[in-house]
């Protein structure tokens, strides 16, 4: 393993194993930098969400009012990253960091994000990162069903727009509403399954925030990013 994989593993917390397969790769580490997404935003245009461009879609979801989360947010949380990714990163809802800075995971949870990235060769702007909801709920509560469902549409174009060859869905609340599931991760980890609208191959880990609060997990979620790695690289058997 090269010492800068060593880094991040250490920085995350694991130092009781070496990838198994080799996902240490000097590839991943030359990969050109992504191409920025448009920031421009316009008015809503009146169309249906599934014909959006990402600047009209932008634009519906910064002037969405479909809940009442709209009352109490500072900002919508579109979403950020390459908009060609191969792999889409899907978390819960913005939290009070996200809400403030209008991107999504950028606290605590969205530094060990970065590093479970880049243990697996990837910069944060070479995936799209979004979430299940795009405003934040009070005091971080779950999201509620029919916020979910409101906040759906938004979600699914984005997918159509990117097309990831890949979607790791982070944690409880974003596993559940992808797979309209009510295992626990623990169950539906370890598996491929596939988004139902689009059928894109879905692998589920631990949300960040959780391995923040519970380390002895991290040694499966390296598991997880290994298949990702294995999966984006065209090496899952
Ligand atoms: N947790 C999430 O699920 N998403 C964020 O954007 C931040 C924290």
């Amino acid at each position: 393993m090269g010492t800068r994989r060593q880094a991040y593993l250490d920085a995350m917390g694991i130092q009781t194993w070496a990838p198994r397969g080799g996902v240490a790769s000097s590839e991943t580490e030359t990969l050109a930098p992504a191409a920025a997404e448009s920031v421009e935003t316009g008015p809503p245009t009146g169309l249906p969400i599934e014909r959006l461009d990402w600047e009209a879609l932008r634009a519906e979801v910064v002037a969405c009012h479909r809940c009442s989360l709209a009352e109490t947010r500072t900002q919508a949380v579109f979403g950020v990253g390459d908009p060609h990714a191969d792999l889409l990163i899907v978390g819960e809802a913005p939290g009070a960091d996200e809400d403030r800075l209008g991107e999504p995971f950028v606290g605590r949870a969205g530094q060990l994000l970065n590093l479970m990235l880049q243990a697996i060769g990837l910069k944060r702007e070479q995936v799209y990162i979004a979430n299940i909801l795009k405003c934040r709920p009070p005091g971080n509560r779950d999201p509620h069903a029919e916020e979910a469902a409101h906040c759906r549409p938004f979600l699914l174009r984005q997918i159509a727009l990117i097309q990831p060859k890949l979607i790791l869905s982070v944690g409880r609340v974003s596993a559940r509403n992808l797979l309209h599931s009510t295992d626990k991760v623990g169950c539906l980890r370890g598996r491929l399954h596939r988004f139902p609208e689009t059928d894109t191959p879905l692998l589920v880990t631990y949300h960040p925030a959780y391995l923040l609060r519970s380390p002895e997990q991290k040694s499966k979620a390296w598991d997880d990013l290994q298949r990702v790695y294995r999966i984006l690289h065209g090496r899952d058997e």
